[in-house]
C-alpha cells in the first residue's frame, strides 16, 4: 500500500505516468468513467479549502466512485478531542482512500502509521502540498512542454506557502532548473530547503525582494499568496499582505511566453486584468487539478 504524503514520496518516472495518465483524461475522459467503480474516498478536512477538497471529490465521482467526508473539524469527533490516528482508523473502515487536510505540519504522516487505507497529504499546515504540486507540474508540462532548462520565480510568501516548498522539492530533480525566490525579509524561504535541497544538489538560486529586476528572466512566475492563517500577529500580515501586485503594467518587461501560475485563492497579488493576458494560467492550473488527483487516486487504488 502507497501513500502519498510528501512528493518525494514519487519518482521522477512515477511523475511523468501520473502526467501522460492526467494528459489521457483530459483527451478521453469516457474511458476512464468508471475506473473506481464501487469505490469510495474521504476528504478529511480539518482546514478550510475549496480547490483541494472539490477537486478530490469531483475526480473520484467522474472516475465512477462515491464519496464522503467533512469540511471542518467542528463538524467531526476530533471537536471532542478524538486524535488524528483515530479518526483516519476509523474512516478506513468505511472508505478505500482517504484525503487529509491538516493545519498541524506531519499530520497525514501521522494518520498513515496505523491507516489500513492509503492517505494522500492535502496539504499540512506550512510544510507540504504534494497534490498542488503535482497540479503545478501537470500545467508547466502542458504549458512548457518539459522539467528541465527551466528558470522559475516564485513570489510571495515563501515561509508559510506549503505549495512553494513542495515544488522546490520536485522540481530540484530537474536538470539545468534556476529558483528566483522574491520575498520580503521576514518571508523568506525556510534555511532547512535552503540548506538540504538547494545547497545540497548544487541548485542555482538566488534570493530577492525586487520582483521587477528579475521578471525578464522568467520562464514561469509562481505568484503566492501571503498566508494570513498562519500569522500570529496581525499587525504583521497587514504590513506584508500587499508586498507584491501583479498588473498587466508590471508585466511589460517579461517574456512573451511567460507562465504565470498561482495556487489560488489569490487576494490582491494578481491583478484581475492579467486574467485575460495569454500569460495568465492560474485558472488552468485549478482545472488541471482535477485531472491529475484522478490519475493518483488510480495509481494509490492500483486500477489499471
Ligand atoms: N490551492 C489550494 O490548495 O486551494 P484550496 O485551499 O482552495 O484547496
Amino acid at each position: 500500500m502507497r501513500h502519498l504524503i510528501d512528493i518525494l514520496d514519487l519518482s521522477t518516472e512515477e511523475i511523468d505516468e501520473l502526467v501522460s495518465t492526467a494528459s489521457d483524461i483530459i483527451a478521453n475522459p469516457k474511458k476512464y468513467s468508471e475506473k473506481c467503480h464501487g469505490k469510495k474516498l474521504a476528504t478529511l478536512f480539518f482546514e478550510p479549502s475549496t480547490r483541494t477538497r472539490l477537486s478530490f471529490e469531483a475526480a473520484m465521482l467522474e472516475l465512477g466512485g462515491n464519496v464522503l467526508g467533512f469540511s471542518e473539524a467542528s463538524s467531526s469527533s476530533a471537536s471532542k478531542g478524538e486524535s488524528v490516528s483515530d479518526t483516519t482508523r476509523v474512516v478506513g473502515c468505511y472508505a478505500d482512500i482517504i484525503a487529509m487536510r491538516h493545519p498541524k505540519e506531519g499530520a497525514p504522516m501521522v494518520a498513515s502509521l496505523k491507516s489500513s487505507v492509503p492517505i494522500i497529504n492535502a496539504g499540512d499546515g506550512g510544510h507540504n502540498h504534494p497534490t498542488q504540486t503535482l497540479t503545478d507540474l501537470l500545467t508547466i508540462h502542458r504549458e512548457k512542454g518539459r522539467f528541465h532548462d527551466l528558470t522559475i520565480g516564485l513570489c510571495g510568501d515563501l515561509k508559510f506557502g506549503r505549495t512553494v516548498h513542495s515544488l522546490i522539492l520536485a522540481l530540484s530533480r530537474y536538470q539545468n532548473i534556476r529558483f528566483v525566490l522574491i520575498s520580503p525579509d521576514e518571508l523568506k524561504l525556510p534555511d532547512y530547503l535552503i540548506q538540504d535541497t538547494l545547497v545540497k544538489n548544487n541548485i542555482s538560486f538566488v534570493e530577492t525582494t525586487d520582483l521587477q529586476e528579475y521578471l525578464p528572466e522568467l520562464d514561469i512566475l509562481y505568484m503566492t499568496r501571503v498566508q494570513q492563517e498562519r500569522f500570529f500577529n496581525e499587525a504583521d500580515y497587514i504590513r506584508l499582505k500587499d508586498s507584491y501586485v501583479l498588473t498587466r503594467e508590471k508585466l511589460a518587461d517579461a517574456k512573451e511566453d511567460l507562465s504565470i501560475l498561482h495556487p489560488l485563492p489569490r487576494v490582491n497579488e494578481i491583478s484581475v486584468d492579467v486574467d485575460d493576458d495569454p500569460r495568465a494560467c492560474y485558472f488552468k492550473q485549478a482545472a488541471n487539478g482535477k485531472y491529475i488527483r484522478m490519475a493518483l487516486i488510480m495509481k494509490l487504488l492500483e486500477v489499471e
